[in-house]
């Protein structure tokens, strides 16, 4: 297994350019499903995630094309099957998209259960909810979904948990809606960027889907979808994530091709911490204030504050001055880098789903292990502010949501580098 060895301490400086987005290209391979034929994707990242996809697209009968410069072509003319096995829905949960559109195409899908993961509970049972309402039977047997339908028809449905909206639940629903039979509406629907550009690929293979980015979605049901093209947003997570290396390490940092209008709520808390943020075209530039002021935050739907960046955000808050409290309403478990965080010396006490945070005190470099996607990403930003080294292992984490982290901030001047094992 790969390792990942940072000397803490440099100063990083020049530009970082962001991939495509992680969480569209999922769904959007998904949906090539509806339709058979080929369909063109582009600026789809080089990630362990997105090979999973790939594999569960291809032991479906599909056929993958994918070449050096992010262009995946999928040929779904052949798909015969309609299992997505245990073996792979294990290792990732975002297979959990091909259900509405195997069942929306083929009246029939078995997905493995995704259950739980290291953050936390992930329930799926407001996927079921609104696949049952299009009218799908659905069963849990044997650890699979198990859904059938000779039909689907348009109705309305409110897609709203403890937790607020569902993003691959707002995805799945919208795909298998698009070929039912009337007008779905969904109500509480996950507002996120992903969502918006999985609702134009839908588009344009002939979907009618109107109201995507709002709580309120409305798609026409159509008798029938064909293959398209798309080019996949750029990932905001990621985007996000070289904004605080810029913060906590950088003098001045270029983050190419992202989207401000995106991270917004990462921009205004980061403003907020006393970082200078400016907007040129279709870049960022990151400039490290003398001294990161503390600030609170709480963790939302989009377009509040992505839980997806609460680590990241929590080792930016170790390199400030004062107290912050941060508060997980996503996911209430999902603190992993915590216990790693405290091994390079951090002052954090954990109350539950809130976190409160004494920043100030120079970090240690030490040997860590990756946990989740995020909170790696977290421990990679400590090890760049640390004293002496860090090693990180089971880096196979980071290399499921981040594309060449390591070569990214070596570009930036970080003393990192990869161990190959
Ligand atoms: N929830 C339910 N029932 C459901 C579905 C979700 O109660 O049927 C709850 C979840 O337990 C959670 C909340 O609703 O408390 C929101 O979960 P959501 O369904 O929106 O999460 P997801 O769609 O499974 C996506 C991202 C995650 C990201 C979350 C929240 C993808 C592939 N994954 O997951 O990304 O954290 O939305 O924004 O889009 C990551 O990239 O590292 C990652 C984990």
């Amino acid at each position: 297994m790969d390792k990942i060895v940072i000397k803490g301490g440099n100063r990083l400086t020049g530009s970082v350019k962001v991939g495509g987005a992680k969480n569209s290209s999922l769904p959007i391979l998904a949906a090539t499903l509806l339709a058979p034929g080929v369909s063109t994707i582009k600026n789809v990242p080089n990630l362990r995630d997105i090979g999973t996809m790939l594999k569960i697209l291809s032991s479906l009968g599909a056929r993958i094309k994918q070449n050096d410069n992010g262009e995946v072509a999928v040929d779904t003319s052949r798909v015969n099957k309609h299992i997505a096995p245990y073996e792979l829905v294990s290792t990732m949960r975002a297979s959990i998209c091909v259900l509405g559109p195997l069942l929306a195409r083929f009246g029939k899908a078995d997905v493995s259960h995704p259950g739980g993961c290291v953050i936390g509970l992930r329930p799926i049972d407001l996927h079921i909810k609104g696949l049952r309402k299009l009218g799908a039977r659905i069963a849990i047997e044997q650890g699979y979904v198990l859904a059938e339908a000779e039909e689907l028809h348009g109705t309305d449905i409110f897609l709203g948990g403890p937790f607020g909206s569902t993003v691959l639940g707002t995805a799945n629903v919208m795909m298998a809606a698009t070929l039912a039979k009337g007008i779905t509406t969904i109500e509480n629907a996950a507002c996120e960027p992903e969502i918006v550009d999985l609702a134009e690929f839908l588009n344009k293979m002939g979907a009618r889907i109107r109201g995507a980015g709002t709580h309120m979605v409305r798609i026409e049901g159509v008798r029938e979808l064909k293959p398209a093209e798309h080019r996949i947003i750029p990932d905001r997570i990621e985007a996000g994530t070289y904004m605080i290396a810029g913060a906590v390490a950088g003098d001045d940092v270029l983050i190419e091709g992202a989207v401000f209008e995106h991270i917004q709520a990462l921009v205004d808390k980061l403003e907020e911490a006393g970082v200078g943020i400016t907007k040129e075209n279709s870049a960022i530039r990151i400039k490290a204030p003398e001294k990161l002021r503390a600030v609170d935050l709480t963790t939302m739907p989009y377009p509040g504050f992505p839980s997806d960046m609460q680590a990241q955000m929590m080792t930016l808050m170790l390199a400030a001055d004062g107290i912050s409290v941060i508060s997980e309403r996503i996911y209430p478990d999902r603190f992993m880098h915590v216990s790693e965080l405290l091994r390079m010396g951090a002052s954090i006490i954990r109350e539950g789903a809130r976190v409160i945070v004494k920043g100030g005190t120079a970090l240690s470099g030490a040997p860590l292990m990756a946990s989740d996607l995020r909170a790696s990403a977290a421990l990679v930003l400590a090890g760049l502010i640390a004293n002496g080294e860090t090693e990180i292992s089971r880096v196979y984490h980071l290399d499921r949501g981040y594309e060449r982290i390591d070569e990214k901030l070596s570009g930036l001047g970080a003393d990192i580098h990869r161990i190959r094992e």
